[in-house]
């Protein structure tokens, strides 16, 4: 594979389950690779490969049953940091084969609300170990977002470890009503794993984890309704097995080993399912946002790619939005929706700039819209927008409202709705302080109008956005951004990060506002 330029940005995405790494300006991570590490667990056994003691990704994964293996990782979170260092040294100097980083700038796919110091000490270690020459750090909802060339909507992201619920108005997370669900790709394993050992199906060998995930990414998928048997519920599947054998399980349990994501209950959680997680969402923000966010529903993560699933959350949600009371038509809809599409750059207005193919500085005062040295157009591809988001006075937040049956809820202490009776434990509902913090915020975000057009609360008002490889979906975000020549100023050099660490918060929805 061609070697890129030197100075172009490297990707890094370190997942729960997979680590993706690539180049900026690839629609695709050079590698993937399962995200644990493995040391000996009996020496004497190894005796043939006694020089090395640590194993990382597919080696650690062929060699698992020898092995003692970390998942470094879990649920989004760093918890084994020896194994994390190890999976960033195989990374630069196995997989990339780089003698030196001093040229190359990091992006790094960060989960949203990642601690203060556990950021932090992520940008030291690559700065003062592995001496990178630069460094910018993003939360990966605003990556999926840019991966369909979009400023404003609801992400939905679902990994291995994590389920995201995060609503993004121009550039900008909107905080206080994302919601993060303990849900994801692992637990529909462990759901089809209960299941096939529920049916008697004997698991015991180390390559069962592997197989159960095997079937699940290559078989599974969702039912568009739960009550309807479809017609193959009674027919068998069989999987061939490592041994030669085929495993026999009937057809059902491939549709609902992934219906724990509408019906957690199903592995004992008492928590959100994910389309009430999306309603409770929008219940924290002014509805004068709630047509657009619905109309522009991004789904991302490789745990969203059973086939099916989109159809399902759509008639899943379409079922829960009358619970959110009348939507409004926001007169700003129209300039919105017009507004954030992926815009050619004015480059009239611009003097000189960098070439987005040779990287050669063009001059581009005497009106040229083509690179004198390589041809390559001038005019890129750049994210921009305008809308009349925050521009109202009141807010309308609704922080305390019970997600089932809509009503105000005062006692945010309380387990359960005083009007329908529900368990409202698992809802995280956020203390007073919380909830004072919540409404300052929103007042950030503009607040309500007045309304005198509503939605019907429809299917046809939900809009879902998918990209064409849903887990590649981050990383294909933060490629574009990457290659964008106006960007490459975000990244952070050591000696600003040493200056000031809060130079690694900067907010990047200004690259969005200087394309507007
Ligand atoms: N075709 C598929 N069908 C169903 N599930 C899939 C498919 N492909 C991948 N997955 C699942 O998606 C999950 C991995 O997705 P992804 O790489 O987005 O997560 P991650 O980044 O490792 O985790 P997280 O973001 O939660 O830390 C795994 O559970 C994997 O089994
Ligand atoms: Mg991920």
């Amino acid at each position: 594979m061609e070697t890129p330029s030197a100075g172009t940005p490297i990707i890094l995405d370190i997942g729960s389950a997979y680590t993706k790494v690539g180049y900026a300006g690839e629609p695709k991570p050079r590698f993937v690779f399962p995200t644990i590490t493995g040391t000996e667990k009996y020496k004497s056994v190894m005796a043939d490969v006694s020089t090395r003691s640590i194993y990382v990704g597919d080696d650690a994964m062929k060699m698992r049953g020898v092995l003692k293996v970390s998942h470094p990782i879990q649920r989004g979170q760093i918890q084994d940091w020896n194994a994390y260092y190890e999976i960033l040294n195989y990374i630069f100097y196995s997989l990339l084969r780089l003698d030196s980083l001093a040229f190359t700038p990091i992006l790094y796919v960060e989960q949203p609300f990642t601690a203060r110091e556990t950021k932090e000490y992520i940008a030291r270690v690559l700065f003062e170990t592995h001496k990178v020459k630069s460094l910018i750090m993003i939360p990966s909802p605003l990556l999926s977002i840019f991966s369909v060339g979009l400023t404003n909507g609801l992400v939905i992201e679902s990994g291995d470890g994590t389920t995201w619920i995060v609503p993004i108005i121009n550039g900008t997370i909107y905080e206080p009503a994302m919601q993060r669900l303990n849900l994801a790709g692992m637990d529909v394993n462990q759901n089809l794993k209960a299941l096939m050992m529920r049916e008697g199906i004997n698991l015991s060998s180390s390559a069962a984890e592997e197989f159960i995930r095997e079937i699940k990414e290559k078989n599974c998928y969702m039912n568009l309704d739960p009550n309807i048997k479809p017609s193959s519920y009674d027919d068998k599947f069989s999987y061939p097995m490592p041994d030669g054998n085929y495993m026999s399980m009937p057809n059902h349990l491939l549709y609902e080993a992934p219906e724990v994501m509408f019906n957690p209950s199903m592995l004992g959680y008492n928590i959100m399912n994910v389309p009430q997680a999306v309603i409770y969402s929008l219940q924290m923000m002014s509805n004068e946002y709630w047509a657009d966010l619905l109309s522009h529903i991004i789904i991302s993560g490789g745990n969203m790619s059973y086939s099916g699933f989109d159809e399902r959350l759509k008639s899943e949600l379409s079922g829960l939005i009358p619970q959110l009371g009348p939507i409004p038509k926001p007169a700003s809809a129209q300039s919105v929706k017009q507004a954030t599409k992926l815009q050619s750059l004015d480059i009239t207005a611009k003097k000189e700039d960098t070439c987005p193919q040779c990287g050669a500085l063009v001059d581009l005062s005497d009106g040229k819209e083509n690179c004198p040295n390589c041809g390559a157009s001038m005019r890129v591809t750049q994210l921009s927008f305008e809308s009349d988001f925050g521009k109202s006075k009141e807010k309308k937040i609704k922080p305390g409202k019970c997600p089932y049956c809509n009503k105000s809820i005062k006692d945010l202490e309380s387990s359960f709705c005083p009007y329908c009776g529900k368990n409202i434990d698992a809802l995280e509902v956020p203390d007073a302080q919380e909830v004072e913090q919540a409404l300052e915020q929103a007042n950030a975000f503009g607040g309500a109008q007045e309304f005198t057009k509503f939605y019907e609360p429809s299917e046809e008002l939900l809009k879902l956005y998918i990209p064409k490889d849903l887990q590649f979906a981050i990383f294909n975000g933060a490629s574009i951004l990457a290659s964008i020549p106006s960007f490459q100023s975000y990244f952070v050099a050591y000696h600003q990060f040493q200056t000031d660490p809060n130079y690694l918060y900067r907010d990047i929805s200004d690259i969005l506002n200087q394309g507007s």
